[in-house]
This record gives C-alpha cells, sequence and structure tokens, in this order.
C-alpha cells in the first residue's frame, strides 16, 4: 500500500475510535449468543452439556432462551445493572411455576452464573444444584434456532378430532412403571398377563397390559423403531397378550427422547404408529417429556392431534392418553386432539400425600370427564407396599368417585390378598365404570372431613366419607344435603352389607380412611 493510502486510512480508522467507543458504552452489554459447557455428577455419571444463552437487552431487562445440544431448556428474563446480572429460566409450559434462578457478572465477552437456591418450604426432596456456569459471547445473533438435526416441518393446523369411539368408561389395566420402572423385561409382561388372569383381575375388568418406559431400541436403516434387548419379539408378545384375552399398551414421547432417556417418536409419528399396529398395540401413552425441549407452547395441542391422526391412519383401534402432566388445562383440549385420557397431575409416589395431592385435587375438573375422554391423575399404587390398607383403600374410593382410569401398578406375582381385594371389589369398580360418565365432585369439606358425591347411571348416587385427618372421626352423609331422595337403599361398598339409614348415615371414619356408600 502507498504510505498516502496508509495515512488516508489510518485517519479514517482513528475518526472511527470515537463512535466505536460510544457504540461500545451504549450497546447493551448482553445482546447475542453465549455459549459454555455445564458438567454435573448425575447419578454417578459425569454429564457435559453444551449450553447456549440466546439473549437480548432492553435498558436493564433480559429476555431470551436458554439451550442445550438437544434443543430449548427455558425461557430467560431477567435484568442487568452495572456489570451484575440476574436472571430466570422459567419452563416456558409452566408459567406460574418458579424459575431457576442464577446471578453473577458481566466482563466484556465473559458471563459468570451462579445458581441461586430458592428457601425452600420442602426440603424434603432432595433437589440437583445445577453447577456455576460460565460464557462466553460466540456471536451477536439474538434469535434462537434449533439445532439442524432436531428441526422439524411446520406442524399441520390443528383441527378438532371426532371421538375415536374408544374408552367409553375408563380405561382399566396394568402398567409397569409404578414397580417395575426401568427394569421390565418381555418376561414380566408375560407373567403379568398370566397373572391377570388367575387372579380375577381381567374377570373384574383389568384388561390393558401396558408396557411404559424402557422397551425402545434403535432405529433401523429405514428410520423404524426397534424393541431392545429386553423385548426381544414385540408382534410375539402382543400375540401372547392376545392370547390371554388382554390388549397390549405402549409408551412413547413426542419429544426425541423419552422421560428415561430412550428414543421417542420425535418425526417418525406416523412410522411408529404403523410399527405399533403391526405389532398389535392398542394403547398408546404418550409422554411429552423431551418435547419441550423442540417445541414452543403454542405448538403442544397440533403435536398431541398429530399422532393421534397417525394412530388413526392405521386403521387399528388404539386407546391414546396424554401424559403432560396436566399442564395448559389439557381438560379444555384433551380430547379435541383425540386423547381418551390425559394425565392431570405429576407423577404419583406410593405414600399418602402424594396419592391425596394427586386425587383430592381433582374436583373441580368434572366437565371435562365423560365418556371416551378422561382426567388421568396417574396410576394406581394400591399393593406396593408404601400405605396402609385404608389409605389403599381410599386410593381405590377417589380414583372410582373421580371416574378416573384404574391402572395397577403392583408386582402381580407378589401381590397379597388384602390388596388384590380392594383392587377387585367389584362395587367399586362399578362406581368407577359407571356408565353415565360423570366424574364425581366435593360436596363439603370440614377441616380434614372431606364429603363427596358422583351422580350414577339410573339415578343412584355414589357418596365417599374421607376422613383426610390423624385420627378416626365420625361423619355423617345426610340424603337431604346430598341431594338424594329420603329412605334411599344404601350399600357399604367396603363392608359388602347394605345400611338401613333413612334420613342420614353417621359411621366413624378411620384415619386416612374412607366409608363409600352407593345410595338408590
Ligand atoms: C414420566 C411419566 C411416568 C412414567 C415415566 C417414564 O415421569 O409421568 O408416568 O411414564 O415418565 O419415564
Amino acid at each position: 500500500m502507498r504510505s498516502s493510502a496508509r495515512i488516508v486510512l489510518g485517519t479514517a480508522l482513528l475518526a472511527c475510535v470515537p463512535f466505536w467507543l460510544a457504540w461500545q458504552s451504549s450497546a447493551p452489554q448482553l445482546e447475542g449468543t453465549w455459549t459454555g459447557e455445564q458438567t454435573f455428577q448425575r447419578r454417578e455419571r459425569t454429564i457435559t452439556q453444551h449450553l447456549e444463552y440466546v439473549l437480548r437487552q432492553q435498558g436493564a431487562q433480559i429476555t431470551g432462551v436458554a439451550a442445550n445440544q438437544n434443543g430449548r431448556t427455558g425461557a430467560i428474563s431477567g435484568t442487568v445493572s452495572g456489570d451484575h446480572v440476574q436472571i430466570e429460566i422459567h419452563d416456558p409450559f409452566r408459567p406460574d411455576s418458579p424459575g431457576q434462578q442464577y446471578q453473577g457478572t458481566v466482563h466484556g465477552s465473559s458471563l459468570d452464573l451462579t445458581f441461586v437456591p430458592r428457601p425452600e418450604a420442602n426440603n424434603s426432596r432432595r433437589r440437583f444444584t445445577p453447577p456455576p456456569a460460565h460464557l462466553q459471547r460466540t456471536s451477536t445473533v439474538t434469535a434462537y434456532q434449533l439445532p439442524a438435526n432436531l428441526r422439524h416441518p411446520p406442524l399441520a393446523p390443528f383441527h378438532p378430532l371426532p371421538p375415536n369411539g374408544l374408552a367409553l368408561t375408563p380405561p382399566m389395566g396394568w402398567n409397569s412403571w409404578n414397580h417395575f420402572a426401568g427394569k421390565v423385561t418381555d418376561a414380566e409382561i408375560r407373567q403379568t398377563a398370566d397373572r391377570l388372569v388367575s387372579s380375577g383381575m381381567a374377570a373384574a375388568g383389568y384388561i390393558y397390559v401396558n408396557i411404559d418406559d424402557t422397551w425402545e431400541g434403535t432405529r433401523d436403516a429405514q428410520g423404524n423403531i426397534q424393541s431392545n434387548a429386553k423385548f426381544p419379539d414385540m408382534k410375539a408378545l402382543a400375540e401372547y397378550v392376545h392370547s390371554k384375552g388382554l390388549k397390549l399398551g405402549i409408551y412413547s414421547s413426542p419429544g426425541p427422547k423419552t422421560c428415561a432417556g430412550y428414543e421417542g417418536s420425535y418425526l417418525h409419528e406416523a412410522q411408529d404408529a404403523r410399527t405399533y399396529a403391526a405389532w398389535g398395540v392398542d394403547y398408546l401413552k404418550y409422554d411429552w417429556c423431551s418435547a419441550s425441549q423442540v417445541y414452543t407452547p403454542d405448538q403442544m395441542q397440533a403435536v398431541y392431534a398429530k399422532m393421534a391422526q397417525a394412530l388413526r391412519a392405521t386403521g387399528r383401534p388404539m386407546v391414546f392418553s396424554l401424559c403432560e402432566y396436566g399442564w395448559q388445562n389439557v381438560g379444555q383440549w384433551g380430547a379435541s386432539v383425540g386423547g381418551n385420557l390425559w394425565r392431570t397431575t405429576d407423577d404419583i409416589q406410593d405414600n399418602y400425600a402424594s396419592m391425596a395431592r394427586n386425587g383430592f385435587s381433582q374436583n373441580g375438573r368434572e366437565s371435562a370427564a365423560g365418556p371416551g375422554h378422561w382426567n388421568d391423575p396417574d396410576m394406581l399404587e394400591i399393593g406396593n407396599g408404601g400405605m396402609s390398607q385404608d389409605e389403599y383403600q381410599t386410593h381405590m374410593s377417589l380414583w372410582a368417585m373421580l371416574a378416573a382410569p384404574l391402572i395397577a401398578g403392583n408386582d402381580l406375582d407378589a401381590m397379597t390378598p388384602a390388596a388384590l381385594s380392594i383392587l377387585t371389589n367389584r362395587d367399586v369398580i362399578a362406581v368407577d365404570q359407571d356408565k353415565l360418565g360423570r366424574q364425581g365432585f366435593r360436596v363439603s369439606a370440614q377441616g380434614d372431613l372431606e364429603i363427596w358425591k358422583r351422580p350414577l347411571a339410573g339415578g343412584a348416587t355414589a357418596v365417599a366419607l374421607f376422613n383426610r385427618g390423624t385420627q378416626p372421626a365420625p361423619m355423617t352423609a345426610d340424603w337431604q344435603a346430598l341431594g338424594v331422595r329420603a329412605n334411599p337403599k344404601v350399600r357399604d361398598l367396603w363392608a359388602h352389607r347394605d345400611v338401613t339409614a333413612p334420613g342420614h348415615f353417621t359411621v366413624t371414619v378411620p384415619a386416612h380412611g374412607v366409608v363409600m356408600l352407593r345410595a338408590r
């Protein structure tokens, strides 16, 4: 370069310096894409994950998206003041639930953040503490895009689906998760099918044998899902289950991975539905899980409708069970996306507090339930050992009052006569399976004492007196207050006897127990 040209260029660059400095001081400190790595221990494994924050800043306000190599992990909001940064990462599917809070500093292209634990009301469950995050600004991009391998074509516009004619009463059966979780194999499914028949449970109505998560293998060269080594031949297994007069259920996720980290149906929905049909599957539980990483909240309904349509296109009747933990008022739209049942709660655990939380919180959801479409407060824990006989009777009664699916989750091989007698109480099952399909509701609550009622076909009424307290207590069913005509014929469904109670019925209800009646 000639020296005069060098001088001109140098002068021009120098002239730019004040503008550049001015831009630097006014440019939002946090705009852009920040990347880093986070390493943590989970179940004795060291996991390193790529971390990406795509941030926008307006004044002191920060918004953006948190992601990792598997897609979106949260929505970011926060503030910056000087070099001090505070952010919160929310689950965009649960806008009302508290997010994860971080605070730290920004210096030039470095952002260092530390997790801020919340003072928890309930510290009984061990919570995961994310490690500090160190990020570098790696680009000025401020719009998040899914990694190339995870991008999906636009979802078809969603049209409400007509009923599929299945599950006219709440589905009844068994599912592997509550007892076997990841240990379930072909052998347990066959044995369960045998036991459902030999124990009398099948005759009482438990006909679906549902394999939950962890059956999935890899995809073959054509993208067909294969079962893993625990399930050598799904078609043969389905034939075995069918030969017992039972039906087979299976599990998947609309996301790339299931909750247990196995292969999901993402971008393979129609293909998977055809595979299930070819195997002879009769029921699909479709569990949201990692779908949050690849879809936005407004896409959830279309995502479920897509699989419902894929199942219908196979021509094989398959019950469609939505599992998205009750997010986004699923009861308002679950039926229109083809769901026969939808979870309304977090996962149940085998203890009274969890069961009571899931069950009693269903009051008010009645209008969503009816023949072909049911609220699902999760599967039964009866027989798994964590609750007393009274508590398990409460569990069974409450689910029956709620017209909830009765999906047992215990080891049928080790089932006690007591557990069997609860699960096969025909009078209580008849309430659950009542043809009218109206979900019960709470009529009164006085402290720990709750009275629930469920209108039944033919003008009968089921009444449950629940004592949620830790001491036995007298409770009264007053027919007039319950809208039951005077001098009804009353049967006590756990004592298995008729009772005479012209105006009202007073009884002592055990701690955490129930007295369940049918009046007509
Ligand atoms: C979620 C569901 C459970 C079970 C597990 C399997 O937690 O809510 O019911 O299916 O996934 O991984």
